[in-house]
């Protein structure tokens, strides 16, 4: 039976701080962010913004995009590793949120950044297991990526949610059935329980994210039918490569390894011109937003099919998922002819109702954090978190929040 992403839709917090801001008021060269990890701006989420607000509101639009009754729904999973309560989901907010109905199976999922690939492959197998009754499973991946102020992960943050319907029917994206998948216990970022920001082994992670990458491809190698010829590369068989891109660069670095990995060396023209023809395209969205940890590759698929989907409808991309700690997948899938006509992904959208930030309200945003609160007339979310009551969280939608 084929499975696959029906339809994706993406929404990322409307403030931004501009990058070579962030480096003039921590005395680095712009360039070193720019260029050395490609990253231009970072969403920053206001007080009345949470990961339930983000991952409702691309929710919300992916079943609108997709013309799907929400009660319909019979699977509802949220990736985050920003949870907001150590027993609560996020996903029961969401569900009700959204208006969907009771008779559906709903939770929260973690791993790090692998969590919104986990989920997709869970709502996969589940769409294909109840094939009699073709009902649509909901995955949303969203978070808040935090570091420290001043620390070498802070230009790496970033917010962001990316919704997927699952179903029989895909319009955006056939999944294959095989992946590759390597896991192992390293630390190389973890947030302890009573942690806002995340504790990270930089350059650690960076080998362990290239480790992970190389265990993954070659176990998806090995499965490839038709077998390779002498010679060929999986990747000859792939029209673009989706990496799990923390920043830009994280993105080039992989796409070196998985072709050193695939022909067993290459050489610096080679790599440019398969970076340049098979990745670059698909980043330009993340090194706008920044790290949105689960959703960042599903924020590059969704930017990809936007600008994208009708050029590459029929055609085979390879996706390859890395969450610290760590788990890592790779897989591929084929844009259908559906493809072509999907129409916008909101990742347009996200950027085009930018308000660009100052740092020093930027460092205000972090310190108030999501204490709820009023939208301002402008905002561009649907739902709003008004604030914490009798230690019960409290979420309205956003055009009665402001008429109120
Ligand atoms: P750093 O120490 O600030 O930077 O940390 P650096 O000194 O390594 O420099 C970065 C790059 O800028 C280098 O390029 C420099 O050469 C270059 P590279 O050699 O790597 O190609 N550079 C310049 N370029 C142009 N002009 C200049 C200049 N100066 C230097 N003047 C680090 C960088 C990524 C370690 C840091 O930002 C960090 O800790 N980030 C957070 C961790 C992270 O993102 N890790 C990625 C892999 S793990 C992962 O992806 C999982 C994750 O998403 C979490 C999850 O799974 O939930 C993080």
């Amino acid at each position: 039976m084929s499975v696959g992403i029906e339809h994706i839709y993406a929404y990322a917090p409307q403030h931004a701080l501009p990058l070579p801001a962030l480096a003039e008021a921590r005395g680095v060269p712009a360039e070193k962010l720019t260029q050395g990890l490609g990253v231009r701006a970072m969403a920053v989420p206001l007080p009345c913004e949470d990961v339930v607000t983000l991952a409702a509101t691309a929710g919300a639009r992916c079943l609108r995009a997709a013309g799907v009754d929400p009660r319909t729904i019979g699977m509802l999973v949220v990736a985050t590793e920003t949870g907001v309560d150590h027993s609560k989901p996020v996903s029961i907010f969401v569900h009700e949120l959204l208006g969907i109905g009771p008779h559906c199976r709903t939770y929260e999922v973690k791993h790090a950044c692998y969590g919104g690939t986990a989920a997709l492959m869970t709502a996969a197998d589940w769409v294909r297991a109840n094939r009699t009754k073709a009902r649509h499973a909901l995955v949303i991946a969203a978070d808040i990526a935090r570091y420290a102020l001043g620390s070498p992960g802070e230009p790496t943050q970033g917010a962001g949610a990316v919704a997927m319907l699952v179903g029989p029917e895909p319009r955006a994206l056939f999944l294959s059935e095989e992946s590759g998948v390597h896991a192992s216990n390293v630390y190389d970022f973890w947030r302890p329980l009573d942690r806002r920001e995340a504790l990270v082994d930089g350059k650690y992670s960076i080998d362990c994210y290239l480790d992970a990458l190389t265990g993954a491809f070659r176990a998806f190698r090995d499965l490839e039918r038709p077998a390779l010829e002498e010679g060929e590369g999986l990747v000859d068989r792939l029209a673009r490569v989706l990496y799990h891109a923390p920043f830009p660069k994280m993105a080039a670095k992989a796409h070196r390894r998985l072709l050193e990995v695939d022909r067993g060396g290459t050489t610096d023209d080679l790599y440019a011109a398969s970076y340049r023809d098979l990745v670059a395209p698909g980043l330009e969205a993340v090194s706008q937003v920044g790290n949105t940890y689960t959703a960042s590759l599903y924020f590059c698929l969704a930017s990809l099919l936007e600008d994208e989907g009708r050029a590459l409808s029929g055609r085979r991309i390879g996706l390859f998922s890395y969450g610290s700690g760590c788990c890592a997948e790779f897989f591929t899938g084929v844009l259908p002819a559906g493809a072509a006509t999907l129409g916008a992904t909101g990742v347009r959208a996200s950027l085009a109702g930018r308000r660009l930030i100052d740092v020093p309200t930027y460092e205000q945003l972090l310190h108030e954090g999501e204490q709820g609160g009023r939208a301002p007339a402008d905002f561009t979310g649907d739902f709003v978190f008004a604030g914490i009551r009798d230690d019960r969280r409290i979420y309205g939608r956003a055009r009665e929040a402001l008429a109120a």
